[in-house]
Formats: C-alpha cells, sequence, structure tokens
C-alpha cells in the first residue's frame, strides 16, 4: 500500500480505496448507500467505485449539487430513498462530495432511525480541510447558514487529494481560504505557504495534511465548541453573513463558501487590528495576500446594512448579542469579542479601499 497518513479516524493518500475496503469486510453492514451530487456522480464515482471492494453492489443515491439544495426538502428525499430501499440500523451511508454532501449526508445518517453509520469521503478541497473533518453535520434554513445539524462524527474520514484534479478553480480557491484560515488562527509560516498553494505542486498534499492537524487539535480539545473551537470559525461571523446576503440576492450565482470567508477574515483582522492591536504589517499582508487571490466584491450602504442585520443568525450569538472571534496576533485568539457596530462599518471601507 503506497504511504498513508492517518490520525484517529481520517486517512489520507492515494490508497484510500482500500482502506475503505479493508473496513467494509470487517464491518459486516446490511447495506451500503453512497451519497454523491450531480458532479460527483459523474465525475467521483467512477473512481471510487473503481478502487473499493464492495461485498454486494452499493446503492448510489444522487442530489442536486449547491449549496441551495442543503435543505431539509433534500434530507426528506434521502430519508425516503432510504426507507424505501430498505435501509436499517445497521446500514452505512457513504457521503461522497464536497461540504454540502458531507454536512447534509452526515445529518441524514445521524437522525434516520436515531443514527445509522456513516464515511465520509470529501471530494472538494474545502471537505477536505474543513467540512468533513470535525464532526459537524447540518443543513441550512433559507438562506442562513447551518441553523439545523448536530456534532456526530463519522467512523472514517478517507482524503484523496486525486480527487481534487477534476475541481473547478474557483472550489480549489473557495478550500484555499479556509487553508488560510488555519494559518492564521495558528501558524504564520503556514499561512505564507498555503498562499502559494497550488494543486498541481508536490506539496500540496502535505499542505492539506496540516491543515486537517491544526483542525484536529483544536476539536480535540473542545468536540462541542463550548470555547477553544470558535476560533476555527475566525472570519465567519460576517462571512457567513455575506454568504448568506449573496445567496438570498443572487440565488444562481452565489458567493461560494471560501469566497464569503476571505472577505471576513480581512474584516475580522481589520477589527482586530483597532480592538486588540493586532499588528498592522500583518494586517496588510493577509489583505494583500486574500486579494492576490480572491476577487474584490462591491458592497453598497444598504448591502452593508443587511448584512449586519444577519449577524443575529451567528450561531455564537447568545442572548441577542453577537459575538467575533479576534486576534492580538497571528496564532493568538481572543473569543467571545462585542464589536461595536461602527466598527463593523469601518472594517467594510478598508476592504473597500484596497486594491
Ligand atoms: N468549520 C468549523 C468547525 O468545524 O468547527
Amino acid at each position: 500500500m503506497p504511504k498513508q497518513k492517518n490520525i484517529g479516524n481520517v486517512h489520507c493518500g492515494t490508497a484510500v480505496g482500500k482502506v475503505l475496503s479493508v473496513h467494509l469486510q470487517k464491518v459486516n453492514h446490511s447495506s451500503i448507500f453512497v451519497l454523491t451530487d450531480t458532479n460527483t456522480r459523474r465525475h467521483c464515482l467512477p473512481k471510487f467505485l473503481s478502487e473499493v471492494t464492495f461485498e454486494s453492489e452499493p446503492v448510489v443515491l444522487e442530489m442536486p449539487a449547491g449549496e441551495h439544495h442543503k435543505n431539509i426538502d433534500s434530507c426528506v428525499k434521502i430519508w425516503s430513498e432510504l426507507s424505501e430501499k430498505n435501509a436499517d440500523r445497521n446500514s452505512l451511508l457513504i457521503n461522497l462530495g464536497g461540504g454540502v454532501v458531507t454536512d447534509l449526508g452526515g445529518f441524514v445518517a445521524s437522525t434516520f432511525k436515531r443514527g445509522i453509520d456513516f464515511i465520509n469521503i470529501p471530494t472538494s478541497l474545502l471537505a477536505m480541510v474543513d467540512a468533513a473533518v470535525g464532526g459537524k453535520t447540518g443543513v441550512d434554513l433559507g438562506s442562513l447558514k447551518n441553523q439545523v445539524g448536530v456534532i456526530n462524527h463519522p467512523s472514517l474520514v478517507l482524503l484523496d487529494p486525486g480527487y481534487l484534479q477534476t475541481l473547478p478553480e474557483a472550489h480549489l480557491r473557495s478550500g484555499q481560504a479556509e487553508m488560510l484560515k488555519h494559518g492564521i488562527i495558528a501558524s504564520e509560516v503556514y499561512f505564507d505557504r498555503t498562499l502559494e498553494f497550488d494543486i498541481n505542486k508536490p506539496e500540496a498534499e502535505e499542505l492539506i495534511w496540516e491543515s486537517v492537524l491544526i483542525k484536529d487539535r483544536v476539536v480535540k480539545q473542545d468536540p462541542l465548541e463550548k470555547g477553544l473551537r470558535k476560533i476555527l470559525n475566525y472570519g465567519h461571523t460576517l462571512g457567513h453573513a455575506i454568504e448568506s446576503h449573496a445567496l438570498r440576492h443572487n440565488p444562481d450565482n452565489p458567493l461560494l463558501h471560501g469566497e464569503a470567508i476571505a472577505i471576513g477574515m480581512i474584516l475580522a483582522t481589520y477589527i482586530s487590528s483597532e480592538m486588540l492591536g493586532f499588528p498592522k504589517k500583518s494586517l496588510d499582508k493577509i489583505t494583500a495576500g486574500i486579494l492576490a487571490i480572491f476577487k474584490k466584491q462591491l458592497f453598497s450602504k444598504t448591502h452593508i446594512k443587511e448584512i449586519s442585520d444577519l449577524l443575529i443568525y451567528d450561531k455564537k450569538s447568545s442572548r441577542g448579542k453577537v459575538y467575533f472571534v479576534l486576534l492580538n496576533d497571528f496564532a493568538d485568539h481572543k473569543i467571545n469579542c462585542e464589536v461595536p457596530d461602527s466598527l463593523i462599518s469601518e472594517a467594510f471601507s478598508y476592504y473597500s479601499s484596497h486594491s
């Protein structure tokens, strides 16, 4: 078997198909379902089926691709299909796809018959470095992100960067945003290296794996997000509001998650510099680095007001107050920070004034 990396139940390398085949032989599931979306059924399922040995043919399920299908209606369809196809409590659901498939599939599995076994095989960079790892599952409520869900861990997470060969550039950038976030919250050296991330370079797999290790260290210390794990939401308070706003206003061409989070990280870092003295030089480096990768977005005054109004739906809000994760410096965080509205507007002005 080629060299594999693993930590706990997360495995990475080109031989994850073999890891899964061995696992399936050990655990005798009554039936196996593979959840795909329209894209992964076409681009990833053939590779998956050619690399895994099954005792009996798995049943392939398909949902439409896209964030706007990450909702309870899609869950109802999949729960019904599982039921019609006689899935029972010993069935297994394998989620083969990006963050929408792994989040939604994990939620479907966690709730069907009060919970069946599931495995994540992330096929997007974002899902590999973030969504598929750490046990968060769930769906959106209207345009509001991840409002319904549970934390429940898959029995395996299998990362094969080979799946990224067919991933569009914009989706690679979207995943790169979460890797940059891991750099900002944990290691400036990793941030600098990740600015140069290129899936065709030999170090790509190393960088992906380092992101998984950073996330794993945080999740292990605070699996239920009572405190420390909130740092994984760096840039997400405003980022999610920007993403929800784009989804509401432009449902056919919304911002990708990472595109919104990249903006959210510039805003959060500006706020950090004003409130906690995050070094200006590092703020400029983060802003310039992100803007070299992600296209600048325009925000009118009305948009900024609408985005600010969405902040209350952030999962860290409590008793009507919104709390941010901010930074004193790279890898030096402060959670539960209250931020005045005026500073949020100033942060948007800072973002807009950069070219
Ligand atoms: N995506 C942030 C977390 O898993 O906590």
